[in-house]
Formats: structure tokens, C-alpha cells, sequence
């Protein structure tokens, strides 16, 4: 098989889009990331990338507080808007109806199947964006997305994101069960 380099601003794809949750200039504000990966079991750990320029950033730093939240893919236009405005400059406060746990510096979309309370644990700052760790206190589901209690990712129906053709995507076939295909191979030893 011919291999050809693929140089090094590699995506890691598919992404889930997420809307990231803070308080800037005192309103509820969501920023479009798709840079986000669970990175620790206990405590449950999450990773976010965000850009330098972004409300979001500044306001997780200053209010050590945030949430994250699973838009469904028929959300796919509200999702975009947030990625292409800033709360710098435009109050996104008034596109989804919010709700709060038990943080007040963590806005959560009622309108998102899923959403993350969390709190910031560290930051780390790099050329272009900042690595937010951020450590997950409650979570809030729709009790429709549930199938025998546990959360069902086809209800869910979570937007996907690809790169560098840019384009969103919903959850496509499914093709094995994890932790259990490999087992035939294991046996053949
Ligand atoms: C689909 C999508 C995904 C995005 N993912 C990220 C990301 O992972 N990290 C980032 O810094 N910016 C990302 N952006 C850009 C931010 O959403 C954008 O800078 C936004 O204006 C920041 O909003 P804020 O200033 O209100 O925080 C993404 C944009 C879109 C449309």
C-alpha cells in the first residue's frame, strides 16, 4: 500500500460538537468545541482545547466553573451560530432556554440530551489555545434518552463534527460490540 505524508495539522475526527457553558459579563454563554476527550476515570476528568480569543476561555479561568452540553444533530444550526459569534461581542443568552445544578457559573441547555456540570481543575496554556482540565460534578439527561436506565447514544442523536472538510455528521452503523469482537482472536491462541 502506498502511504503518502499527511504532514502534521492532523484532526482527530469523527469530534463530538459540544456547547461549552459559562457566565461572561454576567450572561449564560456557549461556545461550539469540538476539541474535548474524557481523559481520567476517578476522578472523571475531561480535556478541552480553547482558543486564546475566546469568552469562554477567559470566564472558565476567571470563574473556575463550566458545562458542557451535547447538542442532538437537529441542533446543528444554533450549534454553528455559537461557533461563529462571540459572547465578547454578542449576548448568545437568548438562544436556549437554561437551567442550572448546583453551580451558578455553569449555564446548561435544557434543549441538549446531555449536559456535563463541571469544575476546573487545571490549565494549561499553548501557542494558539489552552488546554482547560475540568472535572465532571453532575450530569442531567432526558429521561427519553434513556434505554434500561442507561444513556442510549442513538436518543441522544449527538452532533459529529469532521475535519478538514468541515462538515457535521449524526451517529452512522453500528459494527461490532467493544470489548467483546477481539475475544474470538484471543481465543485462537
Ligand atoms: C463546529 C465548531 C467547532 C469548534 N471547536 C472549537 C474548539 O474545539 N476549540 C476552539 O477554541 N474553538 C472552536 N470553535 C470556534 C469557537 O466556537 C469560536 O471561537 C467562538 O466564537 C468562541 O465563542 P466565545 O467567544 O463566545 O467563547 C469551533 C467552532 C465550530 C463552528
Amino acid at each position: 500500500m502506498v502511504k503518502l505524508s499527511g504532514g502534521n495539522n492532523v484532526a482527530i475526527c469523527p469530534m463530538p460538537v459540544t456547547l461549552v457553558g459559562s457566565i461572561v459579563n454576567g450572561h449564560p454563554n456557549f461556545m461550539a468545541v469540538g476539541w474535548i476527550a474524557r481523559v481520567n476515570m476517578s476522578p472523571p476528568l475531561v480535556s478541552l482545547g480553547l482558543n486564546h480569543g475566546s469568552a469562554t476561555r477567559s470566564a472558565i479561568l476567571e470563574n473556575k466553573e463550566f458545562s458542557i452540553n451535547f447538542p442532538s444533530s437537529k441542533m446543528v444550526r444554533e450549534t454553528d451560530y455559537c461557533g461563529l459569534t462571540s459572547g465578547k461581542k454578542i449576548d448568545k443568552s437568548n438562544i436556549f432556554t437554561v437551567f442550572y445544578g448546583n453551580s451558578h457559573q455553569a449555564p446548561m441547555i435544557s434543549e441538549c440530551p446531555l449536559s456535563l456540570e463541571c469544575t476546573l481543575i487545571e490549565s494549561h496554556d499553548y501557542a494558539s489555545h489552552t488546554c482547560i482540565i475540568g472535572e465532571i460534578i453532575g450530569s442531567y439527561i432526558d429521561e427519553s434518552c434513556l434505554t434500561d436506565g442507561k444513556p442510549d447514544q442513538i436518543k441522544i442523536d449527538p452532533l459529529l463534527l469532521t475535519m478538514p472538510d468541515n462538515t457535521y455528521w449524526r451517529i452512522g452503523e453500528k459494527v461490532g460490540k467493544a470489548w467483546h469482537e477481539g475475544k474470538s482472536l484471543i481465543d485462537k491462541d
